[in-house]
């Protein structure tokens, strides 16, 4: 599966607005300004693009829910938090094509009737915000952005808006309370962004991706760019490969390319050629998939679906065969509970909660009823919270429990048997026998942990600690 790149072409010297305009920059912006608004909402419609910041929800629908009649002022926020563990292919488009992203929201502006655009950015992408804010200069300079738009009547600003740092500012409502200068807590919906989105104002949020492929699909045509990877989630798509693999990057690929082409054929394989024990396909929120389960997985919205798993930002990490994957998920609980903004409590609490349960997995402390809790906790934020960080914390732990759960039942703290057979549970920590040899104990290992085995005729075994 080959695919000329049309996000990221090998250009030298794109980044700069000469070179973008030799290679045909902003001239899809001239080819809107000269089309209908809603012809070109038509044309990134029937193109089929889906989302790229997570939910793949379809681009042009989202574009049809701003308002066409209103007396209000109208907003693009254009969203480059990019904070999702595992995730950096929006800075990729910063770095090396920011004009394309320029170009696209000025289209996406143009066919929405909004008057101003602003680009949210992660607070700690210093040199790309450098970069981007250069861009933005040239194409004000050139007149692509501001008023009168190429002598239209269209205008339209462009702000570039840095974050402080937080991950949940990259949730659409949260976002706008930042742009807002309000606390980065998500907003409860409905209302919805198109109806009620900054200061009150129709406002539309797409990702930094989704709208860089808008001058692609003008340029391509919408039913050229329709037939590049899956019929039902089209286009190119970056990928960021992370982790266990030879070769980590941003590959730009048709969608509906194979997990196991991504990692071999463009991330180079696994060091060592090592088994591969899982994979999370999508960012640190997506559900994680077993090595042997990836045969025949593609990266679009429908492959990973049957997977059991989801696209998320396409940011795949790899773990071979000697990965803890009990050390990972902890890390992953802990980031989660740490950006969680405390509003609401599963969040709030469950957050923390399954993040104090694994880390007694970790240390090989936790007991067999400690697995039911953790599940328990993860199904009980899931779905009942105002914003989906609550989902995005609960999906790991309840699919690391079901496809791994022989990780955590090797770290349940040893069980002490007692010569009938009766398993008691330890409940401190280390466990020792106390009288052993009078019990007749031994003593093996399991986990690096000493297990102790009642083999003697005496009735109990007793642990200290
Ligand atoms: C906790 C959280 C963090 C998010 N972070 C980002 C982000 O950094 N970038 C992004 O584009 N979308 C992020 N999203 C998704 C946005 O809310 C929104 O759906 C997206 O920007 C819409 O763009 P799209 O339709 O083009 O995908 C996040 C969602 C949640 C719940
Ligand atoms: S789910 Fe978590 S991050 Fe989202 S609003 Fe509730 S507490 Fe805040």
């Amino acid at each position: 599966m080959t695919m000329e790149p049309l996000i990221l072409p090998p250009v030298p010297g794109l980044r700069g607005i000469d070179v973008y305009e030799a290679h045909g920059g902003y001239g899809m912006l001239r080819k809107a300004i000269a089309m209908k608004p809603e012809e070109v909402t038509d044309e990134v419609k029937k193109s089929g693009l889906r989302g790229r910041g997570g939910a793949c929800f379809p681009t042009g629908l989202k574009w049809t829910f701003m308002p066409k009649q209103t007396d209000k002022q109208k907003y693009l926020c254009v969203n480059g938090d990019e904070s999702e563990p595992g995730t950096f292919k929006d800075r990729q488009i910063f770095e090396l094509n920011p004009h394309l992203l320029i170009e696209g929201a000025v289209i996406a502006a143009y066919a929405m009737g909004v008057g101003t655009i602003y680009l949210y950015i992660r607070g700690e992408y210093n040199k790309w915000i450098a970069m981007v804010q250069k861009a933005v200069d040239e194409a004000y300079a050139r007149g692509y952005c501001g008023e009168s738009i190429l002598g239209s009547a269209f205008s339209t600003s462009f702000t570039v808006h840095r974050g402080a740092g937080a991950y949940i500012c990259g949730e659409e409502s949260s976002l706008m309370n930042s742009i807002e200068g309000e606390r980065g807590y998500p907003r409860v919906k409905p209302p919805f962004p198109a109806q009620f989105g900054l200061w009150g104002c129709p406002t539309t949020i797409n990702n930094v991706e989704t709208i860089a492929n808008v001058p692609v699909i003008l340029r391509l045509g919408w039913e050229a760019y329709s037939k590049i990877g899956h019929p039902k989630h089209p286009g190119p798509i970056l990928v960021g490969v992370s982790g266990h693999v030879n070769n980590p990057g941003v590959f730009e690929l048709p969608t509906g390319v194979l997990l196991t082409d991504i990692i071999h054929k463009y991330a180079g394989g696994v060091p060592g050629n090592k088994k591969i024990k899982a994979v999370i396909p999508g960012g640190s929120s997506t559900m994680i998939l077993r090595g042997e389960a990836l045969e025949g997985v593609t990266m679009d919205a429908e492959g990973l679906k049957a997977a059991g798993s989801s696209v998320g930002t396409a940011g795949l990490i790899v773990m071979d065969e000697d990965t803890d994957l009990i050390r990972v998920l902890t890390r992953i609980a802990g980031f989660y509970h740490h950006e969680s903004c405390g509003q609401c409590t599963p969040c709030r609490e469950g957050t923390g909660w399954m993040h104090k349960i694994l880390k007694r997995f970790e240390r090989c402390e936790a007991t067999t009823a400690d697995l039911d809790l953790l599940l328990e906790v993860a199904n009980n934020i899931e779905g009942n919270t105002i914003c989906a960080l609550g989902d995005a914390a609960a999906w790991p732990v309840q699919s690391m429990i079901k496809r791994f759960r022989e990780e955590f039942e090797k770290r349940v703290k040893p069980t002490l048997v007692i010569a009938s057979g009766t398993p008691v549970i330890a409940s401190g920590a280390p466990v020792i026998a106390s009288g052993g040899g009078a019990y007749g104990a031994t003593t093996t290992k399991q986990s690096g942990l000493p297990v102790v085995i009642a083999s003697g005729a005496a009735g109990a075994t007793k642990q200290s600690g």
